[in-house]
C-alpha cells in the first residue's frame, strides 16, 4: 500500500467511493470531506471498524471542510483527489439544471484542494460532468493531463450491463463503448461492441441496438426517476473508484474517459469522453480508435455542444 486518496462530498457517491477505495487496500490512507458537520468522521470510523472483517488495511479519515478552506489540511498531499461535491439531480431535471450551483461549489472545491494538493490528479464526477472537469482545470490551475472526468467508464458498463441482460449473456463476454459526451451528447460506439468476440451488430438488429443505446443514454434520469430522491451511486462510484485506482498504481490501462482533447479525431481544446491511457500522470495519452462516419461525425457534434458550455463555465 502507498499513497492517499481524497474524496471531496460524503453522499452516497463519495461515501461509497471511499469504501471501495478502502476495500481495495491500495491506498495508505483514504480521506472523506464533506461540509456537513461530523458526517464524513462518522462515515470513516463505520468504514475503519470494518477492516477486520472485510481484511484491509487502508485507513479512512473523515474531515469536516468549510467553503472558505477549513479542514482541508487533512486533504494535504494526495495523490488522487475524486470530486463528488455538488448537488445530484431531482427527477426530471437534466444534469445540464445543476450547472449553475454546481459550478460555485465544484469552483471553490477544485481552488482549496489545489492550494494542499499541488501534485494530485484530479478526477471530477459531479454533474454535468464534462463542464465540471473543464472548470476543475481552469480553477486548479492544473496541467490538463491531471485532471479529469468520470463518465465513459459508467455509459459503457450501463450499456454492457444492458446488452448482456438482452442476449442472457454474462457481463464479462460483452465489450462495449461510449464516447462524446456524459449527457444528451453521449456517443454509443457500436462497431466498436463485441459479445465473445463476435460484432454485436450480428447479435442484434440495428433498432435494438438503438434501443439500448437510448436506455443508456437515460440510464442516470431512469435511476433518478425511480429513487426519487438522489442519484445512482454504486455504479458510478465503482467507475470512479477503478480510475483513481489505476492512477495510483500507474497500470496504464485504456479507459472511456473524459479528458483534453487536443487534436484527436480531428477535435481541439475541449474536454470530451474519448479513451485513454490512466497512469500517475494522470491521463497519458488519449487513445484514438477507428470509428464509422457516423460515429465520427456524432462526436464532432458532441465535442461542439460541450465546447459551448465549458466556454460559459468560466464565468460561473
Ligand atoms: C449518473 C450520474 C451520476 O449518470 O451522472 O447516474
Amino acid at each position: 500500500m502507498a499513497g492517499k486518496v481524497t474524496v471531496v462530498g460524503a453522499g452516497f457517491y463519495g461515501s461509497t467511493t471511499a469504501l471501495r477505495l478502502a476495500e481495495y487496500n491500495v491506498f495508505d490512507t483514504v480521506v472523506l470531506t464533506d461540509i456537513v458537520e461530523g458526517k464524513p468522521e462518522g462515515i470513516a470510523l463505520d468504514i475503519n471498524q470494518s477492516r477486520s472483517i472485510e481484511g484491509f488495511e487502508s485507513k479512512v479519515v473523515g474531515a469536516t471542510t468549510t467553503p472558505e478552506g477549513g479542514g482541508y489540511e487533512a486533504t494535504a498531499n494526495s495523490d488522487v483527489v475524486v470530486i463528488t461535491a455538488g448537488l445530484p439531480r431531482k427527477p426530471g431535471m437534466s444534469r445540464m439544471d445543476l450547472i449553475g450551483v454546481n459550478a460555485g461549489i465544484v469552483r471553490g472545491v477544485a481552488e482549496n484542494i489545489a492550494k494542499h494538493s499541488p501534485n494530485a490528479v484530479i478526477i471530477v464526477v459531479s454533474n454535468p460532468l464534462d463542464e465540471m472537469t473543464a472548470l476543475a482545470q481552469l480553477a486548479t490551475g492544473f496541467p490538463r493531463n491531471r485532471v479529469m472526468g468520470q463518465a465513459g467508464m459508467l455509459d459503457t458498463a450501463r450499456f454492457t450491463n444492458f446488452v448482456a441482460e438482452k442476449l442472457g449473456v454474462s457481463v464479462g463476454s460483452v465489450k462495449t463503448l461510449t464516447l462524446g459526451s456524459h449527457g444528451d451528447t453521449m456517443v454509443p460506439v457500436p462497431s466498436r461492441c463485441t459479445v465473445a468476440g463476435v460484432p454485436l451488430s450480428e447479435k442484434l438488429s440495428a433498432q435494438e441496438i438503438d434501443e439500448l443505446v437510448t436506455r443508456t443514454r437515460n440510464g442516470g434520469a431512469e435511476i433518478v426517476a425511480l429513487l426519487k430522491t438522489g442519484s445512482a451511486y454504486y455504479a458510478p462510484s465503482a467507475a470512479a473508484a477503478r480510475m483513481a485506482k489505476a492512477v495510483m498504481e500507474d497500470a496504464g490501462v485504456v479507459m472511456p474517459v473524459c479528458a483534453w482533447v487536443d487534436g484527436e479525431y480531428g477535435i481541439s481544446g475541449v474536454y470530451l469522453g474519448v479513451e485513454a491511457q490512466i497512469g500517475r500522470a494522470g491521463i497519458v495519452k488519449v487513445v484514438e480508435t477507428d470509428l464509422s462516419a457516423t460515429e465520427l461525425a456524432e462526436l464532432k457534434v458532441a465535442a461542439e455542444a460541450v465546447r459551448t458550455k465549458q466556454a460559459d463555465v468560466q464565468s460561473l
